[in-house]
């Protein structure tokens, strides 16, 4: 018999506070959340909510200031900054808010990056970050500079650079943010593909009905507190979000 596997991501009475000048600004209160490998998650919640700001702890580049945190099994917080990095680097790809994308290096460099940290020889990412431009459809701009390409080519220049550890995680913070809808699409397509068809766990913060619609579950939150958790379509009835039918599961 084999060990169960331990849930991807398990929070508990996770709370965030940012100092403010008038005292402690609560952003995030009390979440619990379990989510399993293979699932494809979706947050949405109002600007200002605290989306980000549970992506950034979930992602180990900022620390809860209450409740406990497990990645893949192992407790986050007390972890040796180094532990953290590795383990962050090993498991994880994040795709933030804004591409973060350098603008000197080529789409080539900006994808391996990652494997630079992670030690692995110069040929291996070279060959590596290019299978993966092919795979978002850049392969013919590996030099090009990320200023000369387009917003919705950065952003799946960043999603590349997200895989290229092959994490088991992704975690992206609205992928989809100011991209046409046709471009959207074929974002929404790529990630659909890497979960049914890799097994890669995806966390998607979005403020679009349409793109959480591609999810199997929906966490709402609302001034830092989860309203729900649960069946998309569901959860989106229930915020008063409509989406197009033909999306709606059966
Ligand atoms: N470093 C910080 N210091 C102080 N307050 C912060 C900090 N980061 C975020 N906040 C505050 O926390 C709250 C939640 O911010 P967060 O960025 O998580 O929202 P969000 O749900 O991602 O919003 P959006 O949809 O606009 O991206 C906001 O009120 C924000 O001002
Ligand atoms: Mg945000």
């Amino acid at each position: 018999m084999t060990a169960p596997m331990p849930p991807v991501i398990s929070l508990q009475g996770i709370a965030k506070d940012f100092p403010g000048g008038d005292g402690p600004v609560h952003v995030l209160h009390d979440i619990h959340l379990e989510i399993g490998r293979g699932e494809f998650v979706a947050i949405m919640g109002p600007s200002g909510s605290g989306k980000s700001t549970l992506m950034n702890i979930l992602g180990g580049l900022d620390a809860a200031s209450a409740g406990s945190y497990r990645l893949a099994g192992q407790a986050v917080e007390g972890l040796p900054v180094n532990a953290l990095a590795d383990l962050r680097n090993r498991a994880l790809g994040f795709v933030f808010q804004g591409f973060n994308l350098l603008p000197r290096s080529s789409l080539l460099d900006n994808v391996a990056l990652p494997l630079i940290y992670a030690g692995v020889p110069l040929h291996e990412r070279r060959q590596r970050a290019t299978e993966l431009l092919q795979r978002v459809g850049l392969g013919n701009r590996l030099q090009a500079l990320p200023g000369q390409i387009s917003g919705g080519q950065q952003q799946r220049v960043a999603i590349a650079r997200a895989l290229i550890n092959r994490p088991a995680l992704i975690l992206a913070d609205e992928p989809t943010g100011n991209l046409d809808t046709r471009t959207s699409l074929d974002i929404m397509s790529l990630f659909e593909e890497l979960n049914r068809e890799q097994g890669i766990t995806l966390v998607l913060v979005t403020h679009e009905a349409d793109i959480a619609s591609h999810a199997s579950r929906l966490v709402r939150l609302v001034d830092g507190r989860k309203v729900w958790d649960g069946p998309v379509a569901e959860g989106l009835a229930q915020a008063g979000l409509a989406f197009g039918t033909a999306r709606m599961p059966t």
